[in-house]
């Protein structure tokens, strides 16, 4: 019985010592230890023996199935890491790969023009105003003293929705606007940035384009506090460098009105290809409100002046960054987007 019990063993810490799979593991589980296990059949056949053997072969018995417990325990968790191991190799991430970039996008250069002009203006204590994209006559062109046979009244240069309703060409009727909502006793300081509209399209005009209007109206408002404004504003945005040139011109809602120049910030002012060989780049127009416009919004030009400018953001932009073709704006080109 003790022999038979010893090659008992033995045989099944073999067969243990060979199984390579927790299936071929669990088999000899049932084999040895299950309810019709070897062991279990020795177990059972107890009863035959004498009683006096008994106890001896049962402690025997025990102590095997406690080995073969054991072994059949380490055994598993041998092949249970081994089979992980096996999946860890084979379901290995590369972490070398490089991740994939997510491309973070950038301001347009006229934002970035526009913040600019902005920026400057509000330090100087202007405020930002928001008028209609779609305007009528009244606001665009009669309010702004502008005689019904003006140019920018034709059909060829404005984009009409009816006879009296049409796309802003220009941010001045935001001027009028502005005066009308205010109280006339209050003064005014505003900048009105915007979408305008003509029928143009070339290297250096698009049927939609960028404008950014000033208003001032106060009591003593001056020639020299228009100059001393935009010359601080020109500064700014183009550097300490360069010069600055009022030439006199004309528009129907300033008098008297100025052309401003700066000088080229191409060439130096030598003269180039870009300023035409003048040295000089005309950037906005401005001048003194004219008396009738403020008489028109209910201010007593008697008592009140003001002055006015305008300003292409896009025109600025080019200078500033030396583009020559403004469409480049419009083309949404990556090559150009990324440079800014
Ligand atoms: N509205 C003019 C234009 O579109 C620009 C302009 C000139 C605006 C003189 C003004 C001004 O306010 O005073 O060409």
């Amino acid at each position: 019985m003790e022999e038979q019990l010893e090659s008992l063993k033995k045989a099944a810490l073999q067969e243990l010592k060979e199984a390579d799979t927790l299936g071929v593991l669990n088999e000899l589980r049932v084999k040895y230890l299950g309810k019709k296990g070897s062991l279990t059949g020795v177990l059972k056949g107890l009863g035959n023996l004498q009683p006096e053997e008994r106890p001896r072969i049962g402690q025997i018995v025990n102590a095997i199935r406690t080995q073969l417990e054991m072994e059949i325990a380490n055994k598993s968790d041998e092949l249970k890491q081994a089979e992980l191991d096996k999946r860890l190799a084979s379901e290995r991430i590369d972490v070398t790969l490089p991740g994939r970039t997510s491309n973070i996008g950038s301001r347009h250069p006229l934002t970035l023009t526009l913040d600019r002009i902005k920026d400057t203006f509000m330090r100087m204590g202007f405020d930002i105003a928001d008028g209609p994209e779609v305007e009528t006559d009244y606001y665009s062109f009669e309010a702004l003293n502008l005689p019904k046979d003006h140019p920018a009244r034709d059909m060829q240069d404005s984009f009409y929705i009816t006879s009296d309703i049409l796309l802003r060409p220009h941010t001045s009727p935001v001027q009028v606007r502005t005066m009308q909502a205010a109280d006339p006793g209050q003064p005014i300081r505003i900048i009105a940035p915007g979408k305008v509209y003509r029928r143009d399209y070339d290297a250096t005009h698009s049927p939609m384009f960028h404008q950014v209007e000033g208003l001032v109206v106060d009591r003593g408002i001056r020639f020299s506090d228009l100059k001393g404004t935009l010359e601080l504003f020109i500064y700014e945005i183009f550097g300490n460098d360069v010069r600055v040139r009022f030439r006199p011109s004309f528009f129907p809602f300033t008098e008297p009105s100025a052309e401003v120049d700066v000088s080229c910030v191409m060439c130096g002012g030598k003269g180039c290809r870009v300023c035409s060989g003048t040295g000089w780049l005309e950037i906005l127009g401005s001048g003194m409100v004219h008396p009738r416009v403020l008489e028109m919004s209910r201010f007593d030009s008697d008592k009140v002046s003001g002055f006015a400018f305008g300003m292409g953001v896009e025109r600025i932009a080019m200078l500033v960054y030396g583009i020559d073709d403004l469409r480049l704006f419009y083309d949404n080109d990556l090559r150009f987007l990324r440079q800014f």
